[in-house]
Order: structure tokens, then sequence, then C-alpha cells
């Protein structure tokens, strides 16, 4: 059976992990996988994790089955923090602990082929790489439209609007909520009313992907776009992860959220998806929702993990200033200060394949080819090198 297989090659962003770890350059600058690092380079465990964890293991008494929908706990509060604890949306959504973000995005499929089998999946051109493999994984057809204006390093959001116009009812548009993955630029509150508007007057369904709530602005401006979608459209997916905002990238935790027109059809939904999950695995693992949920559920964790999440934030809005003025110190031939307009760990540098591959090769700098920088790689200590390499590339 086998013998018809050929070697894959590997992910191209983990492939570029495994040769930062063998470059001996003591001076290598490693801003490529999308992992949050200290100013040492370390992406350590956050104390309200720890405290949660330690918590969980004193007071866990079974490792019996839970159900399909995973963490009834998690998956209250999760909607809560999304939406806010008041929303009215809350009675008519529902939502479902998943194996991370990437488990909620492939339930999301799995749940739009059940409604609609031949619906198209719409992602922003660029987008993050798993989007299209995952979608077509799942038997989906997946199209792009306009969103980042290479030119200017900012969103499209005229060519946007003017792509999505042709999209028929019944297909899918995906979004990313915030910390757009790989470009950073991110729709203001007016693009997203019009967003709203338009999703309102052609009958497709919207699905965000919020992999960073806390990593833009913050915890309640960055969910601006779920909760206007979820609070002016009948219907609504969203999916969201705790890798990044927790910290908790191994433990597999994340959430598919269905906003549905009434309580009722979200019953369906509920439903629906756990049954979607029986067939695939039965049931997510819940280590990870735990901890979220002892976190959320208690005022002191809580307000630790938002101080940790506010200092991981300010950090990588203090390093995008920080690349922004050493560039600007050594040259005035490119204007880079939209870096410090674009949010979450992610940014194109703007520089070709050939200058990225100059960047490794000559002065062991490693970003994607596409030149998308994850900016926690920098710190204090590497930043002038840095500077310093990308203008002899320019
Ligand atoms: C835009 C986007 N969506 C989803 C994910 C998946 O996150 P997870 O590690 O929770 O599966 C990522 C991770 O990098 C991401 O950048």
């Amino acid at each position: 059976m086998f013998e018809s297989l050929h070697a894959l090659p590997a992910d191209p962003i983990l492939g570029l992990s495994v040769a930062y770890q063998k470059d001996g350059n003591p001076n290598k600058v490693d801003l490529g996988v999308g992992v949050y690092k200290t100013e040492t380079g370390e992406t350590p465990i956050m104390k309200a994790v720890a405290l949660a964890q330690r918590q969980r293991i004193d007071t866990e008494t079974t490792k019996t089955y839970v159900s399909s929908a995973g963490d009834a706990g998690f998956n209250d509060k999760l909607a809560k923090l999304v939406f806010g604890a008041e929303n009215p949306v809350l009675a008519r959504q529902c939502t479902v602990t998943t194996p991370g973000g990437t488990g909620a995005l492939r339930m999301a499929a799995e749940l739009i082929k059940r409604c609609h089998p031949g619906a198209t999946v719409w992602v922003t051109n660029p987008t993050w790489a798993n989007h299209t493999a995952l979608f077509q994984d799942a038997g989906l057809v997946v199209k792009s439209y306009r969103y980042f204006d290479k030119d200017n390093s900012c969103v499209d959001f005229a060519g946007m609007m003017e792509a999505l116009k042709a999209i028929p009812k019944g297909d899918v548009v995906l979004l990313h909520a915030c910390c757009h993955n790989p470009s950073g630029a991110d729709l203001s509150q007016e693009q997203w009313k019009a967003f709203a508007e338009l999703a309102k007057e052609k009958g497709f369904t919207p699905l965000l992907d919020m992999a960073y709530q806390g990593f833009g602005v913050g915890l309640e401006e960055d969910a601006f776009g779920p909760r206007y979608l979820a609070e002016t459209l009948p219907e609504l997916l969203l999916t969201t992860s705790g890798s990044k905002n927790f910290g908790m990238y191994r433990e597999r935790v994340g959430a598919l959220t269905m906003v549905a027109e009434n309580g009722t059809r979200a019953e369906i939904l509920s439903s629906v998806i756990q049954n979607v999950a029986r067939c695939i695995y039965s049931m997510p693992p819940v280590h990870g929702a735990a901890i979220i949920d002892i976190i959320l559920g208690s005022n002191e964790l809580s307000a630790l993990w938002q101080q940790e999440l506010a200092e991981m934030r300010g950090r990588i809005h203090d390093l995008r200033a920080l690349l922004v003025e050493k560039l600007h110190a050594r040259q005035d031939q490119k204007d880079f200060s939209f870096i410090t307009r674009q949010y979450g760990m992610f940014s194109f540098l703007g520089i070709s394949p050939e200058q990225v591959r100059r960047l490794k090769e000559e002065f062991s700098v490693y970003m994607v080819d596409s030149s998308r920088m994850n900016l926690a790689g920098i710190n204090h200590q590497n930043a002038d090198y840095l500077a310093d390499a990308i203008v002899k590339v320019l």
C-alpha cells in the first residue's frame, strides 16, 4: 500500500528553524517561526499558566472522558473573553474546545462541508500558509482575494471590497480578526463596519481566524471585528487559539465558535459539531483548556495573565519602533515606518527573495522567503547587527 507514496518537502518555516539551529554563527538572528520570544530568546511558560497548571494537578480527580465539545467551563469563558461577558450574542452561539487553532479551522472546514459541500473558502492574499493547505486537504475549494497592498505596505481595502463584491451567497470569507499573519496589516473599525455591510448584502459567511487576541492593541480592541460582525450578522464562524496569548503552543488548545441566528440553531450546531468531532478525534485534549478555565475563572490569575500579555504586546511594539529607528539611522533610501503601523508579531520587510537569501547566507539572518519577519526575534543585543545586515542587502 505504501509504495505509491513519495516523500514530501518539510514545512518551509520549520525547515528554516532547523537551518538556524545548525548555523554556527554566534551573531545569527532568527526571525522565522512564529513564536513569541523574550529579550534573551526564550519562549517561557507564562506565570499565570504555571500557577493554574499546579492548581489543576493538585485538584484534578479523574482522567475519564469528556464530551466531544471538550471543557465546558473553558468554552463558556472563552466565548465571554471574545464577545464580552454581557453580550447578548452569547445566547445564540456555541463554542467547542478544539486541538489548537489549527484544529478549530479543520472543524470549521468540516462544518462548512456539511452545510454547503460546494462552498469556496476565500482567503486573504497573502495569508497564513497553512490556511490554503488545510481547507484544500479537507476537500474545499480555496481562492484568494486582494488584501495587502505591497507598494504601500497596508490593507488594499478598496481592492478587497471590489473582489468581495463578486463572492456568491453560501461561500465563506476568511479574515484574520487581528494581527494579520503574515503582513501585520489589520482592518480599521470603519473598515470592519463596511465589511459587515457587504457580508449582509451579499450573503457570504465570514470565518474569522483569531490566533492573536491581545497581541495587537489589547484584548478588547482586538476583538472589535468579531464582536461587531457577531452583533450585526445572523451567522459567523470564529476560530481562536490559546497557543500565542497563553503561550501554550504544545498543549494544543483552541476553540471553534459558531454564531447562529438564534439559540435553537446554535443548539443544532452544537450537536452537529460534536458529531463531527466524534468522527475525527472523538474529543479534544482538555489539559490546556482546563488551565485557561482556571485562569479566566480567577480574578487574580486573570489579572496576572493580562499583565504578562500586556508585557509581550508592549515588547513587540517597542521592537517595531527600535528596528525602524535603527534602519532610518543608517539609510534614507527606503521608508520603513509602516512597521510601526502594523500589529502582532509579523511584518513583511518588503525585500526580494534574493535579498532574503543574502541575509541568510551572508549574515545568518533567517526570515521567510516572502520577507516575513517575526519581530519577537529582535532584541537589544542583535538590533544593530540586524539593521546593518539589512542595509547591506538593500
Ligand atoms: C493565523 C493563524 N491561524 C491559526 C494558527 C494556528 O495556531 P495553533 O498553533 O493554535 O494551531 C496560527 C499559528 O501560527 C496562525 O498564525
